[in-house]
């Protein structure tokens, strides 16, 4: 298990996608599921963020119950590095701004954190992952052998996220996509439930002004070294 935790825009995807591919691990994106989660919930007509401005996250209301059934009822699966919910192909769905608006206040939610936990630890029992996220090294997989937090100046991750959007043809200026990150940064690191914290053994890794073959290369050097001569990660 290698786990990778930054901030929205450090380039966590990329670089763990390709890590995967070099070390013939698995790669498994949590950012998108609490995604499909939160398109899901905007499907179902539910507002999560009304819930997660209540202090008690607006628990035992009817917004809050009708979240937990769209929940209990959702299958979610990743296949082929893409996401199904109930049997549909929404991964070009999971990038746009209105999921972006409301899925930090989808992720704070207990419930829909403890589902997603339980499916994470489900697809690492089936072989080498690399996993990124929020809490990977500090909450879904403590023991992970290698562990990473992947960091990068604001305005770049701005930059790189505005990019993103332009990609799907979307204008956003790189400041408007900056005020966004830093207030999903403050609310992933302040929620009560597994905030965005590193770990206290993870290898910090400022991302900034670096390729992304640079900090793979970083990254493939770091667990080639504590994984000696063996199996796949020499590959
Ligand atoms: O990495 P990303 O931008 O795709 O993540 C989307 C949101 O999901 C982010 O605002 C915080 C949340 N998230 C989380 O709470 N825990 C994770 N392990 C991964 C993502």
């Amino acid at each position: 298990m290698v786990a990778i935790d930054g901030p929205s825009g450090a380039g966590k995807s990329t670089v763990a996608r390709q890590l995967a591919r070099h070390l013939g691990f698995s790669f498994l994106d949590t950012g998108a599921m609490y995604r499909a989660v939160t398109w899901r919930f905007l499907e179902a007509g539910c507002a999560p963020s009304e819930c997660a401005a209540d202090p008690d996250l607006g628990r035992g209301s009817d917004g809050y119950r009708l979240m937990q059934e769209v929940l209990a009822a959702m299958q979610l699966e990743l296949r082929d590095n893409r996401l199904f919910v109930n049997g549909r192909d929404i991964t070009s769905h999971l990038r746009t701004r209105e999921v972006e608006s409301q899925v930090s206040a989808v992720s704070a939610l207990p419930f829909v954190r403890a589902a997603m936990r339980d499916l994470q630890r489900d697809v690492a029992r089936h072989g080498p992952v690399v996993a990124e996220g929020r809490d990977m090294g500090s909450v879904v997989f403590p023991s992970a052998r290698w562990k990473v937090y992947l960091d990068a100046a604001p305005s770049e991750r701005a930059r790189r996220r505005s990019q993103d959007f332009a990609g799907q043809g979307r204008t956003v200026s790189e400041s408007d996509v900056l005020e966004e990150i830093l207030v999903r940064d403050r609310l992933d690191s302040t929620r009560r439930d597994a905030p965005l914290r590193q770990a206290v053994d993870a290898l910090y890794v400022d991302s900034t002004g670096l390729t992304t073959e640079a900090v793979v290369a970083r990254l493939l050097a770091y667990v080639r070294r504590e994984f000696g001569s063996t199996a796949e990660a020499t590959r």
